[in-house]
């Protein structure tokens, strides 16, 4: 666009710019972990098995997945010290905000993992991230609506542990549990990587000064947790339910969006690289619909999400802009149907993130030719001039 400028070539060819992890084309809507389509991982996987996919470039053997499991199970209660710390932060700060300053403090709780060379340090604290994230959300959530926080059931599935210790465990139906066990499973898998989006290049910039694994992280989840990026899915509701307040008016809504003045945008939609469809869009969108139609009464919100995206598709306003649904347009919907609160949906999306900041970190941290992360710019101020006059 106007005043856009070539970088040179090796602005491109650093470190920070190079992956073997995942791979997008955004006028194909193609997204691969490790060279397996997200089609496929989403039909056959689990979560637990991506995150492995993801960290170590293979899918795990059996045994190899049963050992990553039972190792991340047994390691999902928090420190004691921790526990306190986390409930005596404000219960009514965003748990976004908890949940970054908790995963900075891992550090201090935990040997810190500066040291490149040692990779026994660096799958610690791989394993001990991976296996307290969930607690930490669970925690800071059931803070936050005055319930007592539970404690890992080291018996159980890690997501399905994770929404235990979220709702208690006593959604009354077994089925249920289950269903939403599954389907929290597939939104994480989903979630997991999308290589040099915003937060994951900044858990990259700040590693490549060998910050310590839980700093970057942390660092990331400050960055996933903007409105323009992870923090989406929490305004597309706050979107729906401003327009179901407007009496479900979304042509009026919309043209309020096409009115630049306004500084009004179409949440969960648009993306710097998807100029299609967002593959994990519909996959989502399917997901949603497998859940809400199970419901007795269709979801208003569902409805009012599935109409705007009808028209703003029918509108070449936003076609002409190759503004499309994103991964965020309609996870929103589920999450709010699982009963999640809408400040919880950003973490949610963190705990899926998390394999790919890792597997992102680690290959940087690892690779013995990686250097400091140190941006060029283009400087545009004033030239040289005179303080005496
Ligand atoms: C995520 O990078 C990743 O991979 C991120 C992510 C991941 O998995 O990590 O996919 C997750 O962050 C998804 C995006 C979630 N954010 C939103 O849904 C917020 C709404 N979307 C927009 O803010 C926007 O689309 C962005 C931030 C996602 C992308 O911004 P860009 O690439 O800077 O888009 P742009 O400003 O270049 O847009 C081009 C045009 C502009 O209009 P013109 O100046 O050409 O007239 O499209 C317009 C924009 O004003 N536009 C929108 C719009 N997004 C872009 N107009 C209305 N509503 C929108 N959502």
């Amino acid at each position: 666009r106007a005043g856009m400028v070539t970088l040179d070539p090796g602005f491109a060819n650093t470190a920070a710019c190079q992956s073997k992890i995942t791979y997008i084309d955004g006028e194909a809507g193609i997204l691969r972990y490790r060279g397996y389509p997200i089609q496929e991982l989403a039909a056959g996987s689990s979560f637990l098995e991506v995150a492995y996919l993801l960290i170590h470039g293979e899918l795990p053997g059996p045994g190899e997945l049963k050992e990553f499991t039972e190792q991340l199970r047994a390691n999902a209660a928090l420190p004691v010290e921790m526990r306190a710390m986390i409930d005596a932060l404000p219960r009514d700060g965003h748990p976004m905000i908890l949940l970054g300053a908790a995963v900075n403090t891992m550090a201090a709780f935990y040997a810190d993992t500066t040291d490149p060379d040692d990779s026994d340090q660096v799958d610690r604290a791989t394993m001990l991230l991976l296996a307290q994230l969930p607690t930490v959300a669970a925690r800071i959530y059931r803070n936050s609506a005055g319930e007592q926080p539970l404690e890992p059931d080291h018996s159980l599935g890690y997501v399905e542990d994770f929404v235990r210790m979220t709702f208690g465990g006593d959604s009354g139906s077994r089925e249920l549990d289950e269903l939403y066990a599954k389907a929290m499973d597939l939104l994480l898998i989903l979630h997991a990587d999308h290589e040099q989006n915003c937060s994951t290049a900044t858990v990259r910039v700040v590693g490549s000064s060998q910050a310590s694994l839980y700093g970057s992280v942390s660092a990331g989840i400050n960055a996933l947790f903007g409105p323009l990026h992870g923090g989406a899915n929490q305004a597309v509701l706050e979107m729906l339910e401003e327009i179901r307040g407007l009496g479900g008016d979304v042509d009026s809504f919309l043209a309020k969006v096409k009115d630049k003045e306004s500084g009004t945008r179409l949440m969960g939609f648009g993306h710097r690289v998807y100029k299609n469809f967002d593959p994990r869009s519909k996959e989502i969108k399917e997901l949603a619909a497998q859940i809400l139609h199970r419901q007795e009464q269709p979801d208003e919100l569902f409805e009012l999400a599935l109409r705007l995206e009808g028209r703003a598709l029918a509108d070449s306003y936003f076609t002409d802009r190759k503004l499309y649904p994103n991964v965020d347009f309609y996870s929103g919907v589920i999450y709010r149907a699982m009963g999640f609160p809408t400040s919880m949906f950003t973490v949610l999306f963190a705990l899926g993130r998390l394999p790919g900041w890792i597997a992102h970190w680690r290959e940087q941290r690892l690779d013995p030719a990686a250097r400091i992360a140190r941006p060029r710019q283009l400087y545009v101020g004033p030239a040289q001039r005179s303080y005496n006059g």
